[in-house]
């Protein structure tokens, strides 16, 4: 069948409000548990179908590939071959805001947005519960954007999913130290005494569950990448001192990094050192909580 038409989407970015590693697998993945949270932050895409054939991705902001590398181009592949019956030409523009390596999930966010544009746009030949499986197949993180939830607990190697309401009340800073992480890299520095149960998460999950406060949550924060990788990297240390000489009350990693994160107290203040951060040169952004991993754009965004 033809279609053709246009969607614009935010693909949010979000943060692991805790995340723990079990231990290796078999598969050379990881067993985790963690709370992911979609934030403000996001990317904006706009997802084409026209005449023609084939897969076009372009982008603009942070550079990243527009070929075939691009989790985007894989993303219209999967959909193509699970939408059996489409004929025309994807193409895909996206405004790249979010920092490539950072531990935002920015790259699976985007390749989410193509999954639900693609599929809303074809009149959604794929189920939610479909659309999550073909998800889970682009990557770990991939599946919990195109989940629809703005948060979830997560296990397995991240994409067995929970959902969970958002958090409430949870004023953020986003800074970036200025150079990336590979989550590979990042994976290959655990040893055996950094791994631990879940129960952290697991905990942080059920208050959330319950609506009840996590800004003075012990187990909000806990990220079982920040030793290693921070013993690594000075500039991830030198962030995290930033946001606490900002007036972080507690401040983590984001994913596997290099982005770190701050909580505040109230949104003004977690603005006014955004603010201050910024003025020293650092990219630092003040957020919250999303209701959505990847939404249908109102056409407002930049
Ligand atoms: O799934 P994704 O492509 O995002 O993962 C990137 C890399 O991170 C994997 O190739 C693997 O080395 C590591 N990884 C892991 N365990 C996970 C998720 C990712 O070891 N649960």
């Amino acid at each position: 069948m033809t279609y053709e038409g246009s969607i614009r989407l935010r693909a949010h970015a979000k943060l692991n409000l805790c995340l723990e590693v079990l231990g290796r697998r078999e598969d050379g993945y990881h067993d985790l548990a963690t709370v992911f949270q979609a934030i403000g932050l996001h990317d904006t895409l706009t997802v084409t179908i026209g005449p023609g054939e084939g897969i076009e991705v372009r982008c603009v902001g942070w550079p990243v590939p527009e070929g075939r590398e691009n989790l985007c181009w894989r993303a219209a592949e999967v959909f193509l071959e699970a939408a059996l019956d489409l004929a025309g030409k994807v193409s895909i523009e996206v405004h790249k805001t979010l920092p490539p390596g950072g531990g935002l999930g920015g790259g699976s966010s985007d390749a989410a947005a193509v999954l639900v544009g693609l599929n809303r746009l074809t009149g959604e030949p794929l189920t939610d519960e479909g659309l999550v499986i073909e998800a889970a197949r682009l990557g770990s993180d991939v599946a919990f954007f195109a989940s629809g939830a703005g948060a979830a607990l997560a296990t397995g190697r991240g994409e067995i999913l929970t959902p969970l309401p958002s958090a409430q009340d949870l004023p953020l800073v986003v800074v970036w130290p200025g150079e990336p992480v590979s989550t590979a890299w990042a994976y290959g520095l655990f040893e055996e005494n950094d791994f631990t149960d879940g129960c952290q998460a697991q905990c942080l999950a059920a208050k959330m569950e319950r609506g009840e406060p996590v800004k003075g949550d012990e187990a909000l924060g806990f990220n079982a990448f920040l030793t290693p990788v921070a013993a690594q990297r000075p500039d991830v240390r030198d962030a995290m001192a930033d946001l606490e000489r900002a007036g972080a009350m507690k401040a983590s990693l984001a994913g596997s990094g290099a982005c770190v994160w701050g909580v505040f107290d109230n949104d003004e203040h977690a603005q006014s050192a955004a603010d201050a951060l910024r003025a020293e040169g650092r990219w630092a952004f003040a957020t919250g909580p999303a209701h959505q991993g990847v939404a249908i754009s109102d056409g407002t965004d930049s």
